[in-house]
């Protein structure tokens, strides 16, 4: 059973698909997934305030579970609420979860992610979770969607409606999500100085402005798909929180361009994949900004010259200012500055607009690609 399209219930609002509104969106989804939920120069959700301090600073462990875009937005989250509230995170497809016979103790934290609130691996996962005992916090698009229905507390992503089948501004609005419980933990645990606290306030509220300049690479990105109409497969790398950013730009080429594409670790890159480069063959890097991230900037220049060297047609997308991979890529996409946990929220978008672009030039339905559902509501 998949739930019915209802495309003219939308509106395109004057673009050519849902997906491009959508994309579109992203700066006033992620504004409105932050605000209400920072007061001052702290984070504060009132649906985790709601659970009691006690439970909070009891968490040892938070287990995300998710499928699809939802778990790579899992899997980034994961760095920033290990890193701010010192909680060991681990990412978990919801399908897989119930099967391994999981260790939950009523300590344990089960944060589910889903657009639709529906997603039926998901819902069973949560549904076995809460069986457990463990603490469930849902973090979903969808008012009143079973999930949250279902868990202890639900933080809404506010992204509004989305009616692509292609996951983007859910997408983004759940790292945002993600992100806000981690402050969130981070300043209840007393993980969290106020500096760092108030950093994170502020990358927030700039956050907006910068998602504009990365929608605005899309006539850019749009002629890039143009020349690359033949393409039948492209590599995503990424380091840290850009790695999961590279698997959802594979993610998105298959499901709406049906094009091959893998995304890497670029670290792994020596470890196999990079027999798969031979000439010719495009690779998107996502670039760590040499500012906030000197060490992995330089691996990851070095992983382009390797590439490169092998015939790789490179396309960088870097922070603006950052130069030093200009001698070694074809294709150089310049994003604005931020810091290295607010990178992915850039970089996915021109991602997703060459997904949308070369869906397009093949003349493909964007919003409703073959063989999948926006909510896949059986197991
Ligand atoms: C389907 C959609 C994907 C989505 C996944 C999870 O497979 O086609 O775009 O990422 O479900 O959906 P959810 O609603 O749980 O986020």
């Amino acid at each position: 059973y998949e739930v019915e399209w209802d495309a003219d219930a939308a509106d395109k609002g004057g673009w050519s698909s849902f997906m491009a509104k959508e994309i579109n969106e992203q700066p006033d989804s992620v504004a409105n997934t932050v605000r209400g939920r920072i007061s001052g120069d702290a984070v504060e959700i009132p649906e985790l305030t709601a659970l009691g301090a006690e439970r909070l600073t009891n968490v040892d462990r938070i287990i995300i579970i998710a499928c699809g875009t939802a778990s790579y937005a899992g899997m980034i989250g994961a760095y920033a609420i290990e890193q701010w509230a010192r909680i060991p995170v681990e990412v978990q497809l919801s399908h897989e979860f119930r099967y391994r016979d999981p260790v939950l103790t009523d300590r344990t934290m089960v944060i589910s992610v889903s657009q639709s609130g529906e997603t039926m691996d998901t819902l069973m996962a949560v549904k076995y979770a809460v069986e457990q005992g463990v603490t469930t916090v849902s973090v979903c698009n969808t008012q009143s969607a079973t999930i949250p229905r279902e868990s202890d507390a639900a933080v809404y992503t506010h992204a509004g409606p989305e009616v692509a089948v292609a996951s983007t501004k859910a997408f983004t609005a759940q790292i945002t999500a993600l992100y806000l419980i981690g402050l969130h933990l981070g300043r209840v645990r007393g993980t969290l100085s106020a500096e760092t606290q108030a950093d994170a306030v502020r990358q927030f509220e700039t956050l907006p402005e910068k998602l504009r300049e990365a929608v605005d690479t899309h006539t850019q990105i749009a002629q890039l798909a143009h020349w690359m109409a033949d393409t039948r497969s492209v590599l995503f790398l990424g380091r840290h929180v850009g790695y999961p950013a590279a698997l959802e730009g594979a993610l998105k080429l298959k499901e709406i361009a049906y094009i091959h594409a893998e995304g890497f670790a670029a670290g792994e890159l020596k470890h196999g994949p990079i027999a798969l480069i031979d000439h010719g063959q495009p690779v998107f890097v996502l670039v760590p900004s040499p500012r906030t991230s000197p060490l992995m900037h330089s691996k990851v220049v070095s992983n382009i010259q390797e590439i490169r060297a092998r015939g790789a047609r490179v396309i960088a997308i870097v922070e603006k200012g950052d130069t030093a991979v200009l001698p070694y890529a074809d294709d150089v996409i310049r994003l604005p500055l931020a810091d290295a946990l607010f990178e992915p929220l850039l970089q996915v978008i021109p991602l997703q607009w060459f997904a949308l672009e070369l869906s397009t030039v093949k003349g493909l339905d964007v919003d409703q690609p073959r063989n999948l559902a926006k909510s896949v509501t059986v197991e």
